[in-house]
């Protein structure tokens, strides 16, 4: 096969091309994404009515120490419900209660990870009849060990209305499956609610779990897609996403029940903590009764953008951000487009949206990559979730798609089902190939993102997910290491590149070219680089004549020149907790790097170079 590079020509892709989604799924945020360690906070997760359901929580003590119940006392107006411990037992008397005292234990989400030396703040709010002597503590699974522990003492005049606690624990041994712990050995009523452990260290103290957010930051993300997906609009739109009850003070957001992937989020990573990083299912709302709705996502937008004496910028400020967010792009819905009321609903938000914001681009849910939209829309949204045979023959997607128009916005692809298993070698270079198109019709393809990105592996709503994690481990699969060798793409210059080959169907390449400022502190050197890029889904080998045209004489460093290469010995190869390196890219020099080189590409690989 031949690869012919006219680097003299070429056309910018577009800065945003390559970014990613998040979604509510898979636990990505509640026990994910978001830091924070227990799990129903606020206790809320079993309903407003009383008696609720305070699962996971559970209880340290019988029926003779101590009774746990909800109530509706709480002092946050929007979630009322509290946890009520009333403790029979005393330190004395008859009643004793057991060794290190009776309360209740939050696991978290499948175990809470402590690690040994790091500092986890705990607040929580109580009240109480009496005076309080409470132990705050993180132990192993079963209690039997305690990881770290501190004392709250208070009179009965200083907690006889709700009162805010807090109090640091640094933990002296790492434990990948502890729980927090609120015992008491004192007689007398407790009422306990907004429950928070978080580890200190957070990602820039936004509270994002550090190794998780370094994952999303080694992709350099161009833009970020939320918060769905499905769980924006909810099964039922009783239960979906509302961005005002995830904004303000954490202790105050009610929490929902995320009826699409089917689990309780205490809301604590609202639409505030999305920024600092865009109809339901079944029931439709009438065109005539949407303006509440349009009104809703004006507000929304003000929240972002609007200044810190607007309505809602004055409550961004009032969370600390002044500031506006760059939000430069509304979805309206998701997946919606063959609905009933979708175009008169759409409508109505496009509308809206440009006559108070007309910079903003609107998407539409509807399919514009083969005929035009019957409606206006600046983008169009395109989700793809198919085999990896199909995926790789969708490098030609876009190839035929009208040239003016609203632009593509690829915001969920993937390989599922048998080729994927829970992320496949396969998947990923068929993934590949895919982005390698959706990069050359990037005059047509705005933005792209690889769903869902998270898995949580306790609980898989969804398969395959880009990142794998539970409470202390994480790895990435090859469809994200696919997703690294196009970090470099976003606003890069897309050469000219003729593949000239007799297996067409098995190979597919592209070539860049980019300009890197480093060091800008001292001087600015300005680099020229340039990748190709690659994928064989072939079972032999291919030898690849590179031919590079069009290089000025000094625009090209060939010594040090590297070939990076994603492959494994079966295409079918996943990585795992025990084996997170199995399928991840390989550096080599290469060594006959020249304006016209021979580079053996390997049977199923994605290379660059
Ligand atoms: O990415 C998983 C789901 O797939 C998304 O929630 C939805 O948009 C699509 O159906």
């Amino acid at each position: 096969a031949r690869l012919l590079v006219d680097a003299s020509q070429g056309r910018l892709i577009p800065e945003t091309l390559f970014g990613i989604f998040f979604e509510e799924i898979n636990h990505a945020g509640a026990g994910g994404l978001w830091a924070e360690l227990v799990s129903n906070r606020g206790f809320e997760a079993g309903g407003q009515n009383i008696p609720s359901n305070i699962d996971p929580w559970a209880i340290i003590g019988n029926d003779s120490s101590l009774i746990v119940s909800t109530d509706r006392s709480s002092c946050f107006e929007r979630n009322k419900v509290a946890l009520r411990m009333e403790v029979l037992c005393d330190s004395q008397g008859t009643n004793i209660c057991p060794v290190g005292g009776v309360g209740v234990y939050n696991p978290g989400y499948w175990g809470m990870g402590i690690k040994q030396g790091k500092t986890y703040k705990v607040v929580f709010y109580i009240r109480s009849l009496g005076s309080v002597n409470i132990l705050v503590s993180l132990t192993s699974s079963n209690g039997l060990q305690t990881l770290a522990t501190s004392n709250i003492i208070a009179s009965a005049s200083d907690v006889s209305n709700w009162t805010r606690v807090e109090t640091l624990l640094e933990a002296k041994e790492t434990n990948p499956n502890a729980r927090l712990q609120l015992t008491t050995s004192r007689k007398g009523v407790i009422w306990f609610d907004q429950v928070s452990a978080m580890p200190l260290d957070t990602y820039k103290g936004h509270g994002f779990r550090n190794v998780l957010f370094q994952m999303l930051a080694d992709l350099k993300p161009r833009f970020l897609r939320f918060p769905g997906g499905c769980f924006v609009e909810g099964e039922w739109l009783r239960n979906a996403f509302r961005w005002k009850a995830s904004v303000g003070p954490w202790e105050n957001r009610a929490g929902h029940f995320g009826d699409v992937w089917m689990y309780w989020t205490d809301d604590g990573l609202g639409y505030f903590e999305f920024l600092q990083v865009g109809i339901s299912h079944t029931d439709e709302v009438d065109t005539s009764a949407v303006l509440p709705f349009v009104q809703e996502a004006l507000d929304g937008i003000e929240f972002a953008r609007g200044d810190a004496n607007s309505t809602w910028g004055s409550v961004r400020a009032a969370m600390g951000h002044p500031d506006p967010f760059d939000l430069r792009y509304v979805a309206v819905g998701n997946e919606d487009c063959p609905k009933k009321n979708y175009r008169g609903n759409y409508l109505k938000f496009y509308d809206a949206i440009k006559r108070a914001y007309p910079d903003i681009g609107i998407i539409s849910n509807c399919d514009g990559s083969s005929s035009p939209l019957d409606h206006k829309a600046d983008f169009y949204d395109f989700h793809i979730y198919t085999s990896a045979n199909d995926m790789f023959s969708k490098t030609h997607k876009f190839d035929h798609t009208s040239r003016t128009g609203p632009k593509a916005f690829v915001s969920e692809y993937a390989v599922t089902g048998n080729d994927a298993g829970t992320g496949s070698l396969l998947a990923a270079l068929a993934e590949g190939g895919f982005l390698i198109g959706l990069e050359k019709n990037s005059d047509v393809v705005a933005m792209a993102s690889y769903a869902p990105l998270f898995v949580n592996a306790n609980d898989r709503r969804w398969k395959p997910d880009a990142i794998v994690f539970n409470s202390a481990q994480l790895y990435g699969t090859p469809s994200y290491w696919v997703q690294q060798f196009f970090r470099e793409s976003s606003g890069a210059t897309l050469l000219n590149a003729t593949l000239l080959t007799n297996s067409s169907s098995s190979i597919v390449a592209s070539a860049i070219s980019w300009e890197d400022s480093e060091n800008a502190k001292s001087y600015l050197r300005i680099k020229a680089n340039m990748i190709l890029q690659v994928v064989n889904l072939g079972s032999s080998s291919v030898n690849l004549k590179v031919s590079v045209d069009g290089l000025g004489p000094n625009s090209i460093k060939l010594s040090g020149s590297t070939k990076t290469q994603l492959t494994s010995t079966n295409l079918k190869d996943e990585n795992s907790f025990m084996e997170p390196n199995k399928v991840v890219p390989s550096l080599t020099l290469l060594e006959n790097a020249a304006k016209d080189m021979d580079v053996v590409i390997s049977p199923y690989s994605f290379t660059s170079f």
